[in-house]
């Protein structure tokens, strides 16, 4: 099976970077088709952590090439940096890095815009990353973005960026107040990562069709998860892209009759960054504890994430969406000191029970959780690597989770570490 696309099947932050950098020691390619620097990925490597929110997961790895498809939108600052990180550990990027020529620029006007609008009275708050997410797929949109492949021509380029840099200075100042940078200022830096750019520059449809041609095994990278999918998600509490598996397909430029499986990343509890309903939210000592024994601080922003139980309206809805047909489950060792651990079926509203994601988010602000409690474990499954080797209590979970989902796992990560995971299934 050549290609697969992992995608995250809750609000982000299920704990991709480990798992991806874990498929990838069996896959040739890894490509990224969606989100930017909002993501961050944490691998660890010789025990150390590395945090990645452009370059796929499969970096690390010497032998595999590694693409930012079409669907990314890239900030060059954040690009290079991690490109700066990642040779300081040693690790070379030469002919291992395809930047996609059709891949949207993140423009400092864009994040000035995100963060005005967020602290607008305005608007609506999203709690987003501050990224300039959003405004650069607006742009995208509105067909008035800058693409890596502009910086080729830099008389083309400055044209460009002086139409845009003029419509949103006065939209800036007009709505915000905010004072936008010297123009001559701003090009000169973008004009400063024009050489990494173009080094990294390739054409991610004509890679990832030979690398198909050629059999080679092909693993897309979600990022972010599929409630946050601008389509699908918790709209307008979501990001700006598509998260789900169908962005594989737009963000990389392959077929869609191309894809042969698609493996969800799931944690054993719920998050969320940001604002926007989320049923199983836990406000007690049960969501203190997981935020804590979870280590649940975001990776890009350090913001406190939002815990609660494990909700089995929103998972199966992944699986529906995405047609995935294998899990990885992430973070079992941190419900090990719970007497009870509790997963939601379904949602109760106005006396009636929803087992399906409800379109309406009024509804999903208004419902209250059904539970089936599971008995806790209260014993270390940290860092175990096989499932017999698991407290039985645990096992019950997990099987229970199996049952509930109609489908098996590939993979139970019981902690940061590589070597902290049981093995069930090969992704190819
Ligand atoms: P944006 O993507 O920065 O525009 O943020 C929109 C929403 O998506 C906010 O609620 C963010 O917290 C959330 N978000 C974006 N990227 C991630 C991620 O990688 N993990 C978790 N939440 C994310």
């Amino acid at each position: 099976m050549p290609v697969a696309v992992v995608v995250g099947m809750q609000w982000g932050d299920e704990g991709k970077g480990k798992v991806v950098d874990l498929f990838s020691r069996e896959a040739d390619v890894v490509a990224r088709y969606s989100g930017g620097n909002n993501a961050g990925h944490t691998i660890y490597q010789d025990g150390k952590p590395y945090v990645l929110h452009l370059i796929p997961s499969g970096i690390f790895h010497p032998d595999k090439l590694c693409v930012i498809g079409n669907g990314v939108v890239v900030d060059p600052s954040a690009l290079a940096e991690e490109i700066a990180m990642l040779e300081k550990a040693g690790v070379s990027l030469e002919n291992r890095l395809s930047l996609s020529d059709r891949a949207n620029i993140i423009m400092p006007y864009h994040c000035l815009s995100d963060r005005g609008r967020e602290s607008s009275s305005q608007f609506k708050k999203i709690g987003t990353t501050g990224r300039g997410i959003g405004p650069t797929y607006a742009d995208k949109m509105a067909r008035a973005g800058i693409r890596t492949a502009d910086f080729v021509d830099t008389d083309r380029l400055r044209e460009k960026f002086l139409a845009n840099y003029e419509e949103k200075k006065k939209v800036l100042k007009h709505l915000y107040g905010h004072e936008i940078p010297e123009f001559s200022q701003l090009f000169d830096d973008l004009l400063g990562y024009r050489e990494i750019l173009l080094k990294y520059m390739g054409d991610s449809h004509a890679v990832m069709k030979r690398q198909i041609a050629e059999n080679k095994n092909v693993l897309c990278e979600g990022a972010q998860g599929v409630m946050l999918d601008v389509d699908h998600g918790t709209y307008p509490y979501v990001t700006s892209s598509n998260s789900t598996a169908g962005g594989a397909c737009t963000g990389l430029g392959i077929p869609p009759t191309k894809i042969d499986r698609v493996a969800g990343v799931i944690k054993a509890y719920t998050t969320r960054v940001g604002e926007g309903p989320f049923p199983t939210e836990l406000l007690d000592a049960d969501g203190e504890q997981l935020r804590k024994d979870g280590h649940e601080f975001g990776s890009t922003t350090g913001r406190p994430r939002r815990c609660g139980w494990f909700d089995a309206v929103v998972a199966r809805y992944a699986i529906e969406l995405n047609g995935i047909d294998a899990i990885a489950l992430t973070k079992i060792d941190v419900l090990d000191n719970f007497d009870v651990v509790k997963v939601c079926t379904g949602y109760r509203h106005n006396g009636k029970i929803i087992e399906e994601m409800p379109p309406s988010l009024d509804v999903l602000e208004n419902c209250e959780p059904v539970y089936k409690e599971f008995k806790g474990w209260r014993e270390k499954t940290s860092g175990v690597e096989d499932f017999q080797k698991l407290p039985d209590n645990a096992k019950r979970y997990i099987d229970g989770l199996r049952e509930i989902l109609g489908v098996g796992f590939l993979m139970i990560s019981t902690g940061p570490q590589a070597q902290e995971t049981i093995c069930l299934e090969k992704l190819f």
